[in-house]
């Protein structure tokens, strides 16, 4: 069974075609990133703008590329929630329109969801049921799956995202836009240890925050640089970017790790734009070791926002009769 994913809910236009909810024939991905890095950040009215530019063509990409005709497919899955409202409708709207003109099933699917089971390609079975973690730039969040229509929400971030929190220590020390990819290659020469951050408790043990040590890494680098005539050397930046990585790696591995114990799961996943961090995948690794606990990640592509994660879970939904 083929199926379209269609994906916009941040800065992408993405669209792709699955096959059997495994075999990916195509995933284009086109970002308007290099419009938004002069702001720090995304900005919605220019996402939904060149997503309106750009969905037809790059649908129709991901359709030739997979080198199949628009016939052959059996079902449209697109992302309906969350993300930002004009981003999500550019996708929708597109994915109702070409479901009613070519008389196709339409399954609108969970945005986070799909982070879940980018970790599922390559699987011979899905190793439900697991805890889920995850990690994107607007949603840090933990998850029970018996299986992916039974999606239990155990715990989330009571302030700022995971992700949101990389782009913006990234945004203070002055490095651009996206933050996560710099902080890791700068706090690959910096020491983990050389500085002492905290993530604050949040009020759950499950839930996270991650506001706290945005505004201490904000602090710690303003002393510096009244102590320096507004000066921050290289080595300093990287023991910030370092320690501060470490510090909330170690977070979200002790909360993920208490969530597995609470549902007594052996069986960990953990997605989303962060799960890219290649010092978190080791980390987690090892501690999952450790802990006798087998931890499955997507491939690096398939972290950040693509539609092949969207083509497959509809897949999954659609095959156990969801809509
Ligand atoms: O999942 P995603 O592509 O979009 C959302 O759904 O939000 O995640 C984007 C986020 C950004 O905040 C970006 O800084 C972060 O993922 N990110 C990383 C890395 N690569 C991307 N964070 C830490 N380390 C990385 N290597
Ligand atoms: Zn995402």
């Amino acid at each position: 069974m083929y199926v379209l994913g269609i994906e916009t809910s941040c800065d992408e236009t993405a669209a792709a075609v699955v096959k059997d909810g495994q075999e990916i024939l195509s995933n284009i991905v086109a970002s308007s990133l290099e419009f938004h890095k002069k702001y720090g950040g995304v900005v919605p009215e220019i996402a939904f703008r060149k997503q309106l530019e750009t969905i037809a063509q790059v649908t129709d990409s991901a359709i030739k590329e997979a080198g199949i005709p628009l016939k052959k497919i059996s079902l449209i899955s697109v992302t309906h929630e969350p993300g930002l409202l004009g981003s999500l409708l550019v996708g929708i709207s597109f994915a109702r329109a070409l479901s009613l003109s070519r008389n196709l099933p339409l399954l609108e699917t969970d945005h986070l969801h799909s982070h879940i089971y980018a970790a599922m390609f390559g699987l011979k079975k899905l190793p439900l049921p697991f805890v889920a973690l995850v990690v994107s730039g607007g949603h840090t969040s933990l998850f029970y799956l018996r299986d992916f229509r039974r999606i239990t929400p155990l715990a989330a971030t009571q302030d700022d995202a995971c992700g949101e929190a990389f782009d913006k220590v990234a945004k203070i020390l002055g490095l651009g836009y996206p933050g996560g990819p710099l902080i890791e290659r700068l706090a690959k020469n910096g020491g983990p240890k050389s500085i002492k951050f905290n993530c604050s408790a949040a009020k759950h043990p499950l839930n996270f925050s991650f506001s706290g040590i945005k505004t201490a890494v904000l602090y710690y680098v303003n002393g510096i640089k009244k102590r320096q005539n507004g000066k921050l050397y290289k080595r300093q930046t990287e023991d910030i970017c370092a320690a501060f990585q470490e510090t909330v790696i170690d977070t979200l591995i002790q909360k993920s790790f208490l969530a597995c114990k609470i549902r007594k799961s052996n069986i960990l996943v953990v997605g989303g734009g962060v799960a890219a961090n290649n010092r978190l995948r080791e980390k987690f690794n090892s501690a999952a070791k450790e802990k006798e606990i087998s931890v499955y990640f997507p491939s690096p592509q398939l972290c950040m926002d693509n539609a092949a994660m969207v083509a497959g879970l509809g897949y999954q939904l659609y095959r156990r009769r969801i809509c």
